[in-house]
């Protein structure tokens, strides 16, 4: 740990708001990030995992060094502030995302394990023969999977759910055309990515509300917008959100899981154990209220708290500026890459009429795989993920690519200098 004279910027983050001048100080920014500080490389990959601030890593360390203890548990002060201190993040939480309530919001094990909450606690207590589902199968894993496995699940039980797969647009977003013209009087569900982790397109399924019979839920995969845009789940219309602490500034091992109150008495623990039930000897296992419900086990505590300091920075940073910011850096990418021979963008802010972004493009090069290109850009500096990024679908329709994933502490320089060495592959593999 550096000591507190040498990190200015721990004080003035947790002490308020950073300015906005402050804020795209490129140089004081990368001073919050100790990652960044100490090396020369650049980092595009925070589509994967963002870099972590100071005061996350030494809310970790202080966990662990001082008064350590189990929260929600015992009645001794070290146990009782850690429970007082949780529940205050939870409040926080409800208050970042847009919850109307805290007990709306559930800590899990990441988006992953969030995702699988909402199949497990819901869809497999409540789907019946017949149903269906409406997901993309161009969204990440974790959003396709767990509906794949409750399939599976159910059908052991002789009951038979159907997916039904949605389209999406050349701008990457979720096609909410194709979805509402899938819409049947058995769809139970839709589901999409907020903010697709490989296209970097933004959807909204608001407008879808109005349209639809209000039984039908909708699940809302914020786990790339959280920290990156304004997200308010009650604006989105969400029964389901899912967030991943590790992609907004915090800790792997930590996600959030919103539950509209509407859907409370449709759940079911889906990891029963400490705290989320009690057993009676007639009624079998009664389980706790929301949340506790679905937080069954020991929280992760210093993967909240410093969830907690996570949502301090991104506050002080304000997220309409880390939006704004990722805007400029997306559009500047994008016409910078274009003209590039032989480079193509997968869907994406690329293919929009007026200039968007949310800071993910994806693309491949002619003349060497995604693959060699990422090793090449890792030689010279520029740290990019290569592959499928976790996409779920079948080989038919994935394509390996690079993707390119910004943040706050990214500038217009990098960006230019990341183009001007894609330029020169191109050029030499040509
Ligand atoms: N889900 C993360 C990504 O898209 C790991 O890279």
């Amino acid at each position: 740990m550096r000591s507190h004279a040498s990190r200015p910027h721990f004080a003035r983050a947790s002490a308020g708001r950073l300015s906005p001048a402050a804020a795209h100080a490129p140089a004081d920014i990368r001073k919050l990030f100790p990652a960044l500080a100490d090396s020369t490389e650049i980092y595009l990959d925070s589509a994967a995992t963002t870099q972590k601030p100071l005061p996350v890593i030494e809310t970790i360390h202080r966990y662990h060094s001082s008064r350590t203890a189990n929260a929600g548990r015992g009645t001794y002060p070290w146990a009782t502030s850690l429970t007082t201190r949780l529940s205050r993040i939870r409040d926080r939480t409800a208050a970042f995302i847009g919850a109307e309530h805290p007990d709306e919001v559930v800590f899990t094990g990441g988006a992953t394990a969030a995702l699988n909450a909402v199949t497990l606690s819901w869809g497999l207590a409540v789907l019946e023969d017949g149903d269906e589902i409406l997901y993309s199968p161009a969204d990440h894993a974790s959003n396709v999977h767990p509906w794949h496995h409750l399939r599976g699940l159910l059908a052991r039980f002789g009951r038979r759910i159907e997916l039904i797969p949605s389209r999406v647009t050349a701008g990457g977003e979720a096609d909410t055309a194709d979805i509402l013209a899938k819409v049947t009087p058995r769809t139970r569900l839709i589901t999409a990515s907020h903010l697709h982790h490989v296209y970097g397109g933004l959807t909204t399924l608001a407008p879808l509300r109005g349209k639809l019979d209000p039984a039908i839920l909708l699940c809302v995969d914020c786990s790339q917008s959280g920290g990156h845009v304004p997200v308010d789940v009650t604006e989105l219309g969400a029964d389901f959100a899912i967030f991943a602490a590790h992609k907004m500034f915090g800790a792997p091992g930590t996600g959030i899981l919103y539950c509209h109150r509407r859907v409370h008495d449709k759940l079911v623990p889906f990891l029963p154990g400490g705290n989320s039930g009690v057993l009676v000897s007639e009624a079998g296992l009664v389980p706790a209220a929301m949340p506790a419900l679905l937080e069954g086990g020991t929280h992760n505590i210093p993967g909240i708290l410093a969830f907690g300091s996570a949502l301090e920075v991104l506050e002080s940073f304000d997220i309409g500026a880390i939006a704004a910011h990722n805007r400029e850096l997306t559009v500047r990418l994008i016409d910078t890459l274009r003209p590039i021979d032989g480079l193509e963008f997968l869907p994406g802010p690329a293919f929009t009429p007026s200039p968007v972004g949310y800071g993910i493009v994806s693309f491949t090069l002619d003349g060497i795989t995604a693959t060699d290109l990422g090793f090449v850009l890792s030689e010279l500096g520029f740290l990019v993920r290569t592959g499928l990024h976790c996409t779920a679908a079948d080989g038919a329709q994935a394509d390996d690519s690079v993707r390119v994933s910004t943040h706050i502490y990214n500038t217009a320089d990098e960006i230019d200098r990341f183009t001007k060495c894609v330029m020169m592959i191109a050029e030499e593999v040509r």
